[in-house]
């Protein structure tokens, strides 16, 4: 996720644009930049860091221009730099490109535009742009333009200004966001509304595969054969605050919401066409290497450490080498048994968490491979791993994670399939089913956001709760976990989870009347046995909400609530079964008139240990 900007009209651009990139910093904020066009030649100002170190460098050297465009970056291809930060010019200087999106086929274009004589200044996907446009022009910016697009294979919101035709700026958009914001005698673009508040009301809103020209007066939009469309205006309503969360209340229902689209990012090009085979080209370890390891630590913190249990059961079943997680500040101080035949594969949304850095080191230094699952391209964790998988989850703002869990247990099962392919611990067909469970995983997660009026009716009664169970078992256990993480740090309601089983060594003797029992039934191995769990609570008068299978009839005689989720390989079944767990903390956090996106004692990255 990165922001892009631009501006085309009567008043200085430089201004505007740094004014929108700061509306935009949430998209992204390890570099910043903007390219105006002064006249005789387009000028690029970027710097690395946060957007105020650009803010200081263009305070400097004040540009005089009225088109120009700007980019705030979240790195993807290539670690935060002043050379990979946006915007990017082609060998000539005259196009220059800002892009937000994975352009999945850049390694053949460059490899392909290298072989024809193009420099290359940076490691970005998008350099490549701005290259093709260099390469196909042929007196038509906007002909090049939509040439240059039918190569590309990803995602992209892509903003060019050339100095061909000095008067437009052209953009197009696929599978990531554009606004087009309609001024008088001016126009603007971004990649959210917050960006172009200050300016209008009225905007279009690009949708996939449509091009559009802006000039300061007019604005044209095309379909991607380029017949020319008519497009109806956007009226935004929000005030500036709303809309700086795309509308939403709050940041941690934005980003449920955004789970859909972060888990297809993640799994962009990761699985080949024939559905056979995981790609996961950053792993570099061979197949010999996979071999050799005898035993793999799984080492994380909170939400991150529950996405390790998951792994724990996906990698034993599927590459039988013994896992074992372990949160990253017990691991780093009982001496673990470490060595050369280890991997530890420390897993960290922020990239930063202390413990789990040290863990990582700790790792290193013993002789272990290290691999890393993070979200944050150029973090402490994915500059010192060996191996690193990205999640493509873009920023997290609220402080409870949601997709970059649900992201992370994406890239746990990607490395497992991986793993077992290389250990040929895994038939085809058990590859294949998985693979294409895989693929279907965004669709359902989409179901499911869209059903967020059946959290929002269960979290009713929850005003009334002092303390609520989470129990399951095998990998409904680790989803238990994590449900009661999510309702204890947003709702601060008293949550336990346990193993369904263990109820009866202690822990039910707290079980009476009216207490919530959030019970999750999705795995079929144990199901009958965990079904027997809910039924010896169901007998103590606890209230039994079940989060099962869609199409299980026996739980509605138990259960008080039901919350279904659709149907996928068992051992996918945490990616969908969390996320009514995720709203219906939400919803008891609103209920309560908790501040959501900020919980009290609690901080988004802990660089503490
Ligand atoms: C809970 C939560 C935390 C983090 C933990 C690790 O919602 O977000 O438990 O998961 O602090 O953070 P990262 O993944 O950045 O290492």
């Amino acid at each position: 996720m990165c922001g892009i900007v631009g501006y085309i009209g009567h008043q200085q651009a430089q201004e505007i644009l740094v004014n929108g990139l700061k509306k935009l910093e949430y998209r992204g904020y390890d570099s910043a930049g903007v390219a105006i066009d002064v006249g005789d030649c387009i000028v690029v100002t970027k710097s690395v860091g946060r957007l105020k170190n650009l803010e200081s460098k263009v305070s400097e050297n004040k540009l005089i221009g009225c088109r120009g465009v700007g980019h705030t970056r979240w790195a993807t291809h290539g670690r935060p730099s002043d050379e990979n930060s946006h915007p990017h010019f082609d060998c000539t200087g005259k196009i220059a490109v800002v892009h937000n999106g994975i352009i999945e086929n850049y390694a053949e274009l460059r490899a392909e535009l290298k072989a024809l004589g193009h420099e290359f200044k940076s490691e970005t996907d998008t350099e490549v742009i701005a290259h093709l446009m260099e390469e196909l022009f042929n007196g038509d910016i906007l002909e090049t333009f939509r040439l240059a697009l039918s190569r590309l294979e990803g995602s992209y919101a892509t903003a060019v200004i050339s100095e061909y035709e000095k008067d437009k700026i052209i953009v197009a958009r696929k599978d990531s966001p554009l606004v087009i914001g309609l001024g008088i005698n001016e126009n603007f673009i971004a990649s959210d509304i917050p960006a172009i508040l200050e300016y209008t009301r009225n905007a279009y809103i690009l949708d996939d595969h449509e091009i559009a020209v802006l000039t300061a007066d007019h604005v044209q939009i095309y379909d991607e054969s380029g017949i020319p469309i008519v497009k109806e205006v956007f009226e935004v309503k929000w005030d500036a605050v709303a809309a700086e969360k795309g509308g939403y209340d709050h940041f941690m229902l934005k980003e449920i919401d955004e789970q859909p689209k972060a888990l297809r990012d993640t799994l962009r090009g990761r699985i080949d066409e024939s559905q056979r085979k995981v790609r996961l080209d950053e792993v570099k370890l061979t197949a010999k290497e996979l071999q050799d390891i005898q035993k793999i630590h799984i080492v994380a913190c909170g939400t991150a450490y529950h996405a390790g249990l998951v792994g724990k059961y996906a990698i034993e079943k599927l590459v039988r080498i013994p896992v074992e997680v372990e949160v990253a500040s017990e691991f780093r101080y009982r001496d673990p048994i470490i060595n050369d035949k280890t991997l530890v594969l420390v897993i960290s949304q922020s990239g930063e968490t202390a413990d789990t850095l040290a863990a990582l080191r700790l790792g290193k230094s013993s002789g272990a491979r290290v691999a890393a699952i993070t979200n944050v391209v150029g973090s402490s964790v994915a500059r010192e791993a060996n191996d690193v998988i990205y999640t493509w989850a873009g920023p997290e703002i609220a402080v409870a994670s949601t997709k970059a869990y649900t992201t992370q247990l994406l890239a746990i099962y990607l490395l497992a399939v991986f793993m077992a392919e290389k250990r040929n611990t895994i038939s085809v067909q058990d590859r294949v089913e998985i693979l294409q469970a895989l693929q279907m995983i965004p669709e359902q997660a989409a179901q499911l956001v869209a059903a967020k009026d059946r959290a929002k009716e269960v979290a009713k009664g929850v005003v009334d709760w002092n303390s609520a169970f989470f129990i399951g078992r095998g990998m409904d256990y680790t989803v238990a976990l994590e449900g009661a993480l999510k309702l204890k740090e947003i709702s601060y309601i008293h949550a336990e989870a346990y193993a369904a089983g263990e109820l009866k060594h202690g822990t039910i003797a707290l079980i009476e009347d009216g207490i919530p029992v959030i019970s999750l039934l999705t795995q079929p191995d144990v199901y009958e046995k965990t079904m027997s769990n809910v039924i010896e609570v169901k007998a103590r008068d606890a209230k039994i909400i079940a989060v099962v299978n869609e199409g299980d009839m026996k739980a509605a005689d138990v259960a008080d609530e039901m919350i279904t989720i659709p149907k996928t390989h068992p051992l996918l079944t945490p990616i969908l079964s969390v996320i009514p767990l995720q709203l219906l903390a939400y919803y008891a956090s609103i209920l309560r008139g908790n501040d959501v996106d900020k919980p009290r004692n609690l901080a988004k990255s802990v660089t503490v240990e």
